[in-house]
């Protein structure tokens, strides 16, 4: 059937009716960690998915059945792919849908503030081909006010038929519904399904959140919605400022009871047989990922329009930040009690992802931890099985090839950052002249040349 016949048919139906009979077309904006997943969510409950990207790259992976995602097997993709689902740059085939989901990157910029450039540019290609009717969601983490104070306005501004985002009280022909729902996947967690995961949805009028609720309630067990976008965007952000700041506190108590030689992951195993009232969070190298290390960020920056200062967050930020410094120090201690000096020494740092058994460097406390060794003169390599070679990033230019686990004898400290289950402690310690270990990686193994800081 030509695209135009169909959306007409389409769109004498309710959105809701489209939903149930899978006959509403999805539109997928950012084919990366959170947008490839949620297309195959969409895709295994039979919905017709068109993926846009500007990485032509990944379009044309997608488009030989490839995927670029280690969790994500090709087999999944080539499934998805005789479901429906394409992959596209072009903007043009927006029109083609019902729903668009915007799945764009929320990073800081080098001055530490949001850099909403990605949102912005998206909404500025979307804007010419928007339909009266269709339902717009933004999922990237982002500060409240987001949706409402930048999406909005350059959609309005840039569609050709002057269409308006549909208001409280000011639904109408002419208009198009937005929503914010925030992505909370939890990288490497096999224990919670994604389906599992209940999906906040505020919309700006009544009719948003009931459509963007028709539409995640068949890929997710439970919906949950709130008053505004900017309730739900608010949401996202507590969630992880709340890790952000209990995991500095973790990291600022391990530094004490190190001075104190007690254990801090006794006494939180400990803690944690407390029926109510605690929960566990570990200490660690520093923070890494997409989220924790940056999200916190863009609410204390939008607090200072509202002249209010954020301390907790700047303080979780302040000693967060600081774990990265702690390990080297302990890395260069550790060596100085052999009588060996940093500067010269072979370093080899276990685990580049930033966190365990998952492809994400995004952030990894071992790029700073890379760079704060090499700076005093260590000379360092990498092993990742993960990472087979690691180039150039946003923020970083190694260049190195992950060393083979067999030459783990020819390096003067082995320093665990990221504890991928893959790895046999017992059988590094017994074959390293020195292990720092900065993730309680080698618990249950008893040897003198452990650190653990
Ligand atoms: N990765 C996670 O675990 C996670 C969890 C929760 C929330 N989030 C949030 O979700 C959002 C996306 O994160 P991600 O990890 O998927 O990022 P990502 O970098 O893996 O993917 C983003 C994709 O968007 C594409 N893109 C960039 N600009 C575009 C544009 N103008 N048009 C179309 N595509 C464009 C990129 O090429 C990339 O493929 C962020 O706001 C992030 O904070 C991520």
């Amino acid at each position: 059937m030509p695209v135009s016949t169909q959306s007409a048919s389409v769109a004498s139906l309710g959105f809701t009716e489209k939903t149930k009979s899978r006959e509403l077309r999805v539109g997928i904006i950012g084919l990366g960690y959170v947008g490839l997943p949620l297309t195959l969510l969409f895709s295994e409950q039979k919905f017709q998915v068109t993926g846009f990207d500007v990485d032509q790259q990944k379009v044309d992976t997608l488009a030989a059945g490839g995927s670029y995602i280690y969790r994500i097997l090709p087999e999944e993709i080539a499934g998805a792919r005789s479901a429906g689902f394409s992959a596209t740059t072009d903007y043009s085939r927006l029109s083609e849908v019902d729903a668009i989901i915007i799945c764009v990157p929320t990073p800081l910029n080098e001055h530490h503030e949001p850099d909403l450039s990605y949102i912005e540019n998206t909404a500025k290609a979307m804007a010419p081909h928007l339909r009266s009717g269709q339902l717009v969601v933004l999922e990237s983490t982002t500060y409240p006010g987001t949706t409402e104070e930048v999406l909005i306005p350059i959609l309005e501004k840039g569609n050709r038929s002057g269409l308006k985002a549909a208001r409280a009280g000011a639904a109408g022909d002419n208009t198009f519904y937005v929503a914010f729902s925030p992505e909370r996947e939890d990288p490497g967690n096999t224990q919670v399904a994604r389906r599992d995961i209940p999906k906040v949805i505020g919309g700006m009028e009544p009719l948003a959140t009931q459509y963007a609720s028709a539409l995640y309630s068949s890929i997710f067990n439970r919906v949950v919605p709130v008053s505004s976008p900017a309730t739900a965007e608010m949401t996202k952000l507590l969630e992880n400022i709340y890790r952000c700041v209990n995991i500095a506190l973790v990291n600022e108590l391990k530094l004490l009871s190190l001075r104190m030689g007690i254990d801090i992951f006794e006494v939180i195993q400990a803690a944690s047989t407390k029926p109510f009232g605690f929960q566990p969070f570990y200490p660690g190298p520093g923070l890494g990922g997409h989220c924790i290390p940056i999200d916190p960020f863009y609410l204390s920056w939008k607090a200072r329009e509202f002249d209010f200062h954020t301390r907790f967050i700047e303080l979780a930020g302040e000693i967060n930040s600081g774990m990265p410094y702690h390990v080297v120090a302990s890395v260069t201690k550790a060596l100085n009690q052999r009588r060996q000096p940093i500067n010269g020494a072979k370093v080899l740092v276990l685990g580049l992802a930033y966190k365990k058994d998952i492809d994400d460097l995004r952030e990894s406390p071992s790029l700073t931890i890379i760079e704060l060794l090499q700076n005093e003169g260590a000379s360092v390599s990498y092993n990742d099985p993960f990472f087979p070679s690691v180039g150039r990033g946003r923020k970083y230019d190694l260049q190195m090839k992950s060393t083979p686990l067999s030459k783990i004898e020819d390096f003067d400290c082995v320093l665990i950052v990221t504890d991928h289950s893959s790895y046999d402690y017992a059988d590094i310690v017994r074959r390293a002249r020195l292990v720092v270990d900065s993730r309680n990686a080698t618990r249950g193994v008893d040897a003198d040349n452990i650190v653990r800081c």
